[in-house]
């Protein structure tokens, strides 16, 4: 794993555009996994600067949500899919039926986990999933106890993680939603190259819980331990529970350039 400790919130959100830029030149037709929650928001904002500036085209990429709220009517300002369209795709030359996320307000939300693993299998599997981490370590939205072999399903939020997103909802908890579509820890462990971004104190805890703990389905995140390419990119307050950020600034954040990542 690589574990990237960046001086500050716009150096990490600059990587992570970095990131998305090369994989972009170097394959326009690009799966790309979007997270919502405002970690990415800067790195979104980075994308959308350089998509103005011709550095960065999304025409030929495709893209997939890591999930949805269940229940809400489609176009609901707070719908994971309004979300991303309002803070990148829209703003970028991503066509609007490239981009896919769970059918969480149809009939049968019960199969819309499978039939949305058909769709991300028939675009050729994601290359780059972009990850945030919740404060009880979720990713995506599996929560403690998801197995970390899951596929993608509806799942229940617990209380912490309703609390935590209220404040997208005008502060009311009971505005959350109780479920969820998420794509599956096994899911999201079958991209080409992870991609966690995660900044501030309050991100502190869990990420030395996910990196530094056990392999646990308590910590959802340490299943990003098992991926043979995963990049945590954090800022030095996200970075101040690791017993091993000596280590980590020498080997991954000093060189020169990032070609490593
Ligand atoms: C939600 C999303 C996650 C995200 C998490 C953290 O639960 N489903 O994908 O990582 O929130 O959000 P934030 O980045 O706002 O702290």
């Amino acid at each position: 794993m690589e574990i990237v400790i960046t001086a500050t919130p716009e150096s990490a959100a600059e990587m992570v555009a970095d990131t998305c830029e090369r994989l972009l030149k170097h394959r326009p037709e690009a799966v790309i996994g979007l997270a919502t929650g405002s970690s990415p928001l800067p790195a979104y904002q980075e994308m959308v600067r350089r998509h103005r500036d011709g550095r960065m085209s999304f025409a030929g990429a495709t893209a997939f949500l890591l999930d949805e709220y269940v229940g809400l009517p489609p176009g609901h300002p707070e719908s994971y899919r309004e979300f991303i369209r309002r803070e990148l795709t829209d703003q970028v030359d991503l066509s609007e039926d490239r981009l896919h996320s769970p059918d969480a307000s149809g009939p049968d939300p019960a199969g819309a986990g499978v039939r949305y693993e058909q769709q991300i299998s028939d675009a050729g599997g994601i290359d780059l999933q972009i990850l945030g981490i919740g404060s009880d370590g979720h990713i995506g939205f599996n929560e403690p106890s998801s197995s970390l072999g899951s596929r993608t399903r509806m799942k229940t939020l617990t209380a912490q993680t309703r609390r935590d997103n209220a404040r997208f909802f005008g502060g009311d908890q009971d505005a959350v939603p109780r479920h969820v579509i998420t794509q599956g820890i096994g899911t999201i462990l079958d991209a080409g190259h992870l991609v966690m971004i995660a900044t501030g104190s309050s991100k502190a805890g869990p990420i030395a819980a996910a990196f530094e703990g056990p392999i646990t389905s308590m910590v959802p995140a340490s299943a990003l331990q098992f991926h043979p390419h995963t990049t945590v990119v954090i800022d030095e307050d996200a970075a101040v529970e690791l017993r091993h950020a000596g280590y980590y600034r020498e080997a991954f954040s000093n060189k020169p350039d990032w070609q490593h990542l």
